[in-house]
């Protein structure tokens, strides 16, 4: 044998052998591997789980907190007498209930109104995720013409004439009454309203019987399915972009198109943009029915059977609907101990 044949030879062996140190191919290593991919018991919060628990609470300063509140609740802020409040009450799971959104003057939008719970974890803003943060979402909605329809003078002004207001910006910021500062307060509010404690989240922090048999089937279906590629992480979403119709277009069969449909492209203008939005986030997904940007969904199920349908190429029988349905259900959390 030549001297370089034998080299190699010497070297394959030398890495097979590496090989197997790290990959022994015997029955219990293989049966270990399968175990971790199927078993539902692995799902915990020590980061093996695609769906991570909400913290209990964050560290936020509570007077920061009651002040942003109190601007969340005070149509001060607009010229057309909504206040956040009115489109996103927090005794209502922050959502309006309507299939589109109001507009000042009266009329609707062309988007369903999202919930402001947990939108601290989404890392995009809108169902477009045109914005990445609740600064630029504020700032945003405080000079559209169809939500608050104001400029920050406005309402310097308006908050200079209420002695509380400056008083308290006064003692909480050092420059006092701002732009910054008002958006500052109202967004500290905004991380305030997490909603931890979903029987979900107990049984991911090992609480095994925190949820019910047909949850765990849900949950299982959801991850074999795919639902999970989409959806995962703290928030169940709110940190992707997607498609909004992979296998089968989702378009409004009985209107025409609005701009909003287009989604991303509606503000990138590239054509590999179009129908794109952000996936969404699935907490308390049971209590802020009608569901899609355009609302167009009714019921939690109809959603469900959409999503499986457009997004996977999956026809699910009734039974699998409902064991979803009965999962998601159990991702609805606590506001101030209560649940949504
Ligand atoms: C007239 C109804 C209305 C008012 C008033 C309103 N919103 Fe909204 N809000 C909406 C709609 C509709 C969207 C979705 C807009 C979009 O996707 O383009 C939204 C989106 C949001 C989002 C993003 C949520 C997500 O999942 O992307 C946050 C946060 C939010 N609003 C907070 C506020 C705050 C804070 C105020 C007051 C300063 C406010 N909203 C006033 C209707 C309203
Ligand atoms: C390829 C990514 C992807 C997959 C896979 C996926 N989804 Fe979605 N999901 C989305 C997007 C994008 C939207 C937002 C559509 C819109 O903007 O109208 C959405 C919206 C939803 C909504 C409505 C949420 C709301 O607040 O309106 C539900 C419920 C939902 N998905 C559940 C599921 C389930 C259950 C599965 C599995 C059967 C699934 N999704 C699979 C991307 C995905």
């Amino acid at each position: 044998m030549k001297h370089s044949n034998k080299i190699i030879l010497l070297a394959s062996v030398f890495l097979l052998l590496i090989f197997f140190y790290h990959f022994p191919i015997d029955g219990e290593h293989q049966h270990q591997n399968l175990k971790h991919r199927f078993q539902l018991e692995n799902y915990l919060s020590d980061g093996s789980s695609p769906i991570l628990p909400i913290p209990l609470s964050l560290d936020l300063d509570p007077q920061i907190v009651a002040l942003g509140e109190r601007l969340f609740a005070d149509p001060l802020l607009s010229s057309s007498g909504f206040s956040c409040l009115s489109c996103h009450p927090v005794t209502r799971a922050g959502v309006d209930g309507l299939q589109l959104s109001m507009i000042s003057g009266g009329g609707f939008d062309s988007k369903n109104t999202p919930t402001v719970f947990n939108s601290a974890f989404n890392a995009l803003q809108l169902w477009n995720g045109r914005l990445q943060t609740l600064e630029q979402q504020i700032d945003g909605v405080i000079h559209n013409p169809q939500h608050m329809n104001n400029s920050w003078p406005n309402i310097i002004k308006a908050l200079l004439q209420d002695q509380d207001y400056s008083r308290a910006f006064d003692s909480l910021y050092p420059n006092g009454l701002t732009s910054s500062n008002i958006m500052d307060a109202i967004a500290t509010y905004e991380r305030s309203l997490i909603t931890p404690n979903a029987d979900f989240d107990r049984f991911l922090w090992g609480e095994r019987d925190a949820i019910t048999a047909e949850q765990k089937q849900g949950y299982k279906l959801f991850t074999e399915y795919g639902c999970i590629s989409c959806h995962q992480g703290i928030n169940v979403g709110g940190n992707l972009f997607a498609r909004f119709g992979i296998f089968e277009n989702h378009l409004p069969r009985n209107k025409p198109l609005t701009e909003y449909d287009y989604g991303r492209y509606s503000y990138t203008g590239d054509n590999r943009d179009k129908f794109v939005f952000r996936v969404p986030s699935l907490r308390n997904v049971a209590v802020t029915a009608p569901y899609f940007h355009d609302g167009s969904a009714s019921t939690l199920s109809d959603a469900i059977r959409t999503m499986a349908h457009i997004q996977l190429d999956l026809l699910l029988s009734d039974e699998d609907i409902a064991s979803i349905e009965s999962f998601l259900t159990s991702l609805t959390g606590e506001f101030r101990g209560v649940k949504l």
